[in-house]
């Protein structure tokens, strides 16, 4: 893995801070991460998200890959891959030396969990996403496998195709497949801990738990105060004078 990512350099210092979430389907990133959002948004602070998955240009080229069942685990990955690099060089980047937080529902881990599960090679991984910044906290909310899976069919039925990791022929079953599947990715996730430096979070606690810990956490690690929103609140133009009253909109002539 290049330098860029494993630690800041000093040269390199950037203003935002960088939080992610990881862990298998169900177990729980995305409820954390909105609240920790709402949190921080609700104490004005500069704070942005990012969701994997989500890059409007290669959206396309992924459904009709995934609905056509087209992917390899390379072109799975480098799809992937993509993805991430548009959101992160036109979004997370920016944001970041615009000085805001951004928090992010998957990070580069996911890929070197979930494709490694799916045959990719670890150190390939690694080079692909050579060009990412290592997040300044990483949360990877563990939970048992056949826990997730309660979850999900409960929130929303049967897990999906490649969340199963059908396209591996593991298990005719997508429920067995989706735990011999998750069970790998965990292993790998388990495998980074150390090495990456996440934050492991009981997953199986309540949400309120959770929550409490991360807001805990990040409270500890980041100087928030340095995220506050600057609003200046415009009592004179640049003339000295009062600014005019707002506009009042013109009531819609009724026909
Ligand atoms: N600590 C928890 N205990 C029980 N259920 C939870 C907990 N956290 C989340 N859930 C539920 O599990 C389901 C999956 O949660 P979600 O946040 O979408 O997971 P992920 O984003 O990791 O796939 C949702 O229905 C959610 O309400
Ligand atoms: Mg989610």
């Amino acid at each position: 893995m290049r330098t860029t990512i494993d630690e800041r350099g000093d040269g390199r210092a950037l203003p935002g801070r960088l939080i992610a979430v990881e862990g298998v389907d169900g177990s729980g990133k995305s409820t954390q991460i909105a609240l920790l959002y709402k949190w921080l948004r609700g104490q004005g602070r500069k704070v942005f998200f990012s969701e994997w998955n989500s890059s409007e240009l290669v959206r396309g080229a992924t459904k009709r890959g995934k609905r056509g069942q087209l992917l390899t685990p390379t072109t799975f990955s480098l799809i992937h891959a993509t993805d991430f690099a548009d959101r992160y060089e036109r979004q997370i980047l920016p944001m970041l030396r615009a000085g805001f937080l951004v928090l992010c529902d998957r990070y580069a881990f996911t890929s070197f969990a979930r494709d490694q599960a799916r045959g990719c090679d670890f150190n390939w991984l690694t080079q692909i996403y050579g060009f990412a910044y290592k997040p300044d906290i990483t949360f990877f909310f563990h939970v048992p496998v056949d826990a997730a899976l309660v979850r999900l069919v409960k929130a929303r039925s049967e897990p999906n195709w490649f969340e199963a990791g059908m396209d591996l022929e593991l298990d005719p079953d997508p429920r067995e497949s989706f735990m011999i599947f998750q069970s790998r990715i965990t292993a790998n996730y388990l495998r980074m801990v150390d090495e990456y430096g996440l934050v492991r979070v009981d997953a199986m606690r309540p949400i309120i738990w959770q929550q409490e810990f991360l807001r805990g956490y990040v409270t500890r690690f980041i100087d928030l105060e340095g995220f506050e929103v600057a609003t200046e609140y415009i009592t004179q133009d640049v003339y000295g004078l009062i600014p005019p009253e707002p506009p009042v909109p013109k009531k819609a002539k009724r026909r």
